[in-house]
């Protein structure tokens, strides 16, 4: 059966970048791939590759799973799991380091960006973290990958070796295909429309997380960063500001920028943003009204436990198979 991999880190505020760039089209893919297997996990071991409270960890891991669960997952093709729990990932990650060379590693822009942010030393996973995610996605032969923007460059890595892999021992990994969607790809930060809305991000005012309460979601909109020109236009270099509040509702609505701009044509950014927030709140609300009932169920635990069974049987043989290939171990009759 084809498959789809991807994964999110349980670190910082999920917030409606991430939601769009990658939880809701997770959605909307499983809908047209209804005939493909999707593992979808709590990148639980790529957190640690800057400091992070363990009490605050634990916490997150389960938020996170409940609020993928409560954005509208449908539940019979999906695995949904726990990286850690899978030794399968550490295990295939090394064999991936042992693959990737210094220099390719060294041209990761998000290594380059994140090693300058760390305070107390930069620990050396942050530098091997795409050993580690070609790992996430090669042990399921993933035929599709859906990221960001900003997941790009990891995936041409994770592309590059698994053909250096197969070119060497023969057919061992599927080749996977980043899957980014075009719109929503890159949600900007409410404050600063130059930079990418974060989740690790100081400043709250620069995004609206997944469980902020409806008079948050519309204050922040309304504080958006616009320009001072009043047309409701799309215009991605006059208009940064203005233009990701289109991109937020078109990723939501699915309308188009024609249809946006003329009807709005002789009123003002208050309406648009006005309007705008009745939309955010109107997507998240059923969405937090899911994730509170779920966040405490035993059904959770029990999702996550399926989907751990599941994808251990398939990252198992994926690493024995390499190992066997690589020589190590003893051999078995
Ligand atoms: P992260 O939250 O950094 O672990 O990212 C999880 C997924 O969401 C990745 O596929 C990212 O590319 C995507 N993502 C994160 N932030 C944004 C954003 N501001 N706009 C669009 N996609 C995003
Ligand atoms: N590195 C991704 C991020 O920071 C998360 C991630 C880890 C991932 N492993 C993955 C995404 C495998 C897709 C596939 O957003």
């Amino acid at each position: 059966m084809k498959t789809i991999v991807s994964g999110i880190q349980p670190t910082g505020s999920l917030n409606i970048g991430t939601y769009l760039g990658s939880i809701k089209n997770f959605v909307k893919l499983q809908k047209i791939y209804s005939d493909y297997h999707f593992y979808l996990f709590i990148a639980d071991l790529h957190a640690l590759t800057t400091p992070m409270d363990a009490k605050k960890l634990r916490q997150k891991i389960k938020e996170l799973a409940a609020l993928y669960l409560a954005c509208g997952l449908e539940r019979e093709n999906l695995s949904l799991f726990v990286q850690s729990e899978l030794p399968a990932h550490s295990q295939m990650g090394y064999l991936l380091q042992c693959h990737a060379y210094m220099g390719e590693l060294e041209r990761m822009t998000q290594y380059k960006d994140k090693a300058q942010k760390q305070t107390d030393g930069i620990r050396s996973s942050l530098f091997t973290y795409p050993a580690l995610m070609a790992a996430d996605i090669l042990l399921y032969d993933a035929e599709y990958v859906p990221v960001g923007d900003d997941q790009k460059q990891h995936l041409e890595l994770t592309r590059t070796l698994a053909e250096r892999i197969n070119h060497r021992y023969g057919d061992v990994f599927k080749v996977p295909k980043p899957l980014i969607p075009k719109v929503a790809s890159r949600i900007m930060s409410l404050t600063d429309p130059t930079k990418k809305m974060s989740k690790s991000d100081e400043n709250v005012k620069s995004r609206i997380n997944l469980l902020d309460d409806e008079n948050i979601i519309r204050k922040r909109i309304k504080s958006a960063v616009t320009d001072s020109d009043q047309t409701v236009r799309y215009d991605r270099e006059e208009k940064p500001g203005l233009s990701n509040l289109f991109d937020i509702r078109i990723a939501i609505t699915d309308e188009s920028v024609k249809e946006i701009e003329d009807a709005y044509e002789g009123k003002g950014y208050k309406e648009f943003k006005e309007d705008l927030g009745d939309i955010v709140v109107e997507e998240l609300l059923p969405i937090q009204k899911r994730y509170r009932e779920l966040i405490d169920s035993g059904e959770l635990d029990k999702i996550l436990d399926e989907g751990k069974k599941r994808a251990e049987q398939v990252a198992n043989k994926k690493v024995e198979k390499l190992n066997r290939i690589l020589g190590l171990g003893r051999k078995r009759k």
